[in-house]
Parts: structure tokens; sequence; C-alpha cells
């Protein structure tokens, strides 16, 4: 695509435009989450950054460790807890800490939570093909147990890499 159609595009894409820019100018493939990259531009990458790599000293990377998550039944449930209930204080990502707040975002429905961590499971982290897409009804799972950040951040321990 000619630069001047792609800046069109992007300007004309709102939400999606991260995406969008990052696989033209990677000439990466379509996401197999678009759903849930768009729920990702539009809540989480203010933090994360677009393409999930994380702004030092503020969000970690996502990159990574939620597709090691994805490949265990408790990871799986880190991760749900994660966007439902946020998280709080001090975690080591690849080695680097972080302290601070993720907010929870319990208001988005099990469908949009489910596609959000696909998104980032799949399409940042490339997870191999044998691990299952977080399913909707995962997250509804996790709703009937309700914890606050701090208690989210302690299941972590057991399940980080
Ligand atoms: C206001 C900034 C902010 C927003 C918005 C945000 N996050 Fe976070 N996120 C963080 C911070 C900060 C942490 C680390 C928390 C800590 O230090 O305990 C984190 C941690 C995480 C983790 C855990 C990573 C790990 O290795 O355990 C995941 C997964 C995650 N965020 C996903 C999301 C998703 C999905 C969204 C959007 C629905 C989102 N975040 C929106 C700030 C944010």
């Amino acid at each position: 695509m000619r630069p001047r159609a792609a800046l069109a595009l992007v300007a004309s894409a709102g939400a999606f435009s991260g995406v969008l820019a990052a696989a033209q100018a990677a000439d990466a493939p379509a996401p197999a989450h678009p759903q849930g990259g768009a729920t990702f531009q539009a809540n989480c990458a203010v933090c994360h950054g677009p393409a999930g790599a994380g702004v030092p000293a503020l969000a970690p990377p996502l990159v990574s460790y939620p597709a090691h998550y994805a490949a265990s039944i408790e990871g799986r449930r880190q991760l749900a807890m994660t966007v439902l209930y946020g998280l709080f204080g001090d975690i080591v990502v690849e080695d680097k800490h972080y302290d601070f707040r993720m907010p929870d975002f319990a208001r988005l429905d099990d469908v949009a939570l489910a596609a959000t961590l696909n998104f980032i499971v799949f399409d940042l982290g490339h997870a191999p093909a044998n691990v299952k897409p977080i399913e909707p009804a995962e997250i509804a799972a996790e709703r009937v147990h309700v914890l606050d950040g701090a208690a989210v951040r302690e299941h972590r321990k057991s399940v980080s890499p």
C-alpha cells in the first residue's frame, strides 16, 4: 500500500489504527483475534503500549509471560483474575520490577475479556498452536470468586515463570 493511502486508512480506523499500522509496517499477517485487538487498543494500550511492549517502570510487557500462563490451568486462571480484578504490588517481569496498580476491567463482558486475552496470548505473544484459546466460560468461572489486586498478586507467585 502506498504511504499516503496507508496514512489515510490509519487516520480513519480509530481504535484499530495501532494494530493496522503495526501489521502493515511489519508486513505481518492479520490478527487472529481482531475483536480482542480492538478492545486491547481501546482499554489496555494506554499503559501497555499498542504492541504490548510495556512502559518501563509503569506497566510490564505482555509479549511473553501471558503466552506462558495460557499453557497451564492455574496460569489461565491468573490471566482471567488479572483482567477481572487488577493487580497490585511489586512483580518481576523479565528481570524488571513493576510496582504499580493495574486497574480492574470487570465492566467488560466475558466475551470481550476472553478475546482481549487471546489477542495478547496469540497475536502479541505468539503462543504455540497446542495452546487452546481462552473461553468466555473461563472468565465467568473467576467472576464468582471476587478478589482484590493484592490477592491476584499472591496467586501470581505460583504461576510466574
Ligand atoms: C492504568 C494502566 C493499565 C491499564 C489501562 C492496563 N494495565 Fe495491565 N498492568 C498494569 C500494571 C501497572 C501492571 C503490573 C501491576 C503491578 O505492578 O502489580 C499490569 C499487569 C498486567 C498483566 C499481568 C502481567 C504478568 O506478567 O503477570 C496483564 C496480563 C495485563 N496487565 C493485561 C492488561 C489488559 C488485558 C488490559 C486491558 C483490558 C490492561 N492490562 C490494562 C497497568 C495497566
